[in-house]
């Protein structure tokens, strides 16, 4: 195993609905919609799973996570002073915007868009329109950066509550419904819309081709190329 890649786990925290926090110890240097290829110690699971970076202080990496199968229940298992295999970061990551922002985030797909706030609080503060199946998660932490911060329950999408020609930039991670929503909402209008995609992956490194997308300029890697994609150039 290789040592560089072990980090300890400093926190595991249930927030609700399957979701947690993991923190692990240790400097990183990442871009915002970057992400990592987890796994545990016992090397379990066998293939690394990837997920998006949450956020990143002096203390360590932090990954918002949701427990769907055995990979991500072994990470809930996790405990302070154990250990977490990091491949990463990898992927391109969101581009640096100014001007108005919206952040949309469906379930999970949050994770990627909280440091996007955090790191436009210091010029333009982005409004965030975040939606939740049950429980709304990590509500505080985007009121914390954001202008606005509006969320909501069930199984409508947060396209629904957006009014999209109020912005310059929309950021959007969800499933995909809610992202092809957000590029027909958004059609022929001068808003750049970039979408973060969650395809499957096996080697996070762009060479087994299991993470291939459709884009204007033929099959693209989700892992290599992406996961951040202009609307225009991604076929959802
Ligand atoms: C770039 C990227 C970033 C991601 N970021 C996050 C994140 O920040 N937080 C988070 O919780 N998850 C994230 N995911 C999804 C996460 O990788 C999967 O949920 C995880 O791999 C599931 O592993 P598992 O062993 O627990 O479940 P599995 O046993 O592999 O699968 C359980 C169920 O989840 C479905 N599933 C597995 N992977 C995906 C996927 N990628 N998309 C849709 N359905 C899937 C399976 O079809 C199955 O129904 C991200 C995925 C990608 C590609
Ligand atoms: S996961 Fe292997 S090429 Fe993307």
């Amino acid at each position: 195993m290789d040592k560089d890649r072990s980090f300890e786990v400093i926190e595991n925290k249930f927030l609700g609905d399957d979701m947690y926090i993991i923190k692990a110890k240790g400097v990183f240097d990442v871009k915002n919609g970057q992400f990592y290829m987890l796994r545990t110690k016992s090397n379990y699971p066998l293939l690394s799973r990837p997920i998006s970076v949450y956020n990143v202080d002096e203390d360590g990496i932090s990954f918002l996570y949701k427990v769907v199968g055995e990979g991500t229940k072994a990470f809930s298992e996790l405990k302070p002073g154990e250990e977490i295999i990091l491949d990463g970061p990898y992927g391109n990551g969101f581009p640096e915007v100014s001007g108005k922002t919206a952040l949309l985030g469906g379930g999970i797909g949050i994770a990627p868009l909280y440091m996007i706030a955090r790191d436009m609080s210091k010029t333009d503060k982005c409004d965030a329109y975040l939606g939740f199946r049950e429980v709304p998660v990590l509500i505080d932490e985007f009121e914390e950066y954001c202008n606005e911060v509006k969320f909501y329950l069930g199984d409508k999408f947060v396209t629904d509550i957006i009014d999209v020609d109020k912005y310059d930039n929309i950021m959007v991670c969800g499933p995909t419904p809610m992202m092809k929503k957000v590029v027909d909402m958004t059609e022929g209008k001068d808003i750049n819309v970039y979408v973060s995609l969650e395809n499957r992956m096996a080697c996070g490194v762009g060479a087994c081709l299991v993470c291939t997308c459709k884009t204007t300029g033929g099959n693209k890697r989700t892992c290599k190329d992406g996961p951040v994609f202009n609307a225009k150039e991604v076929i959802l």
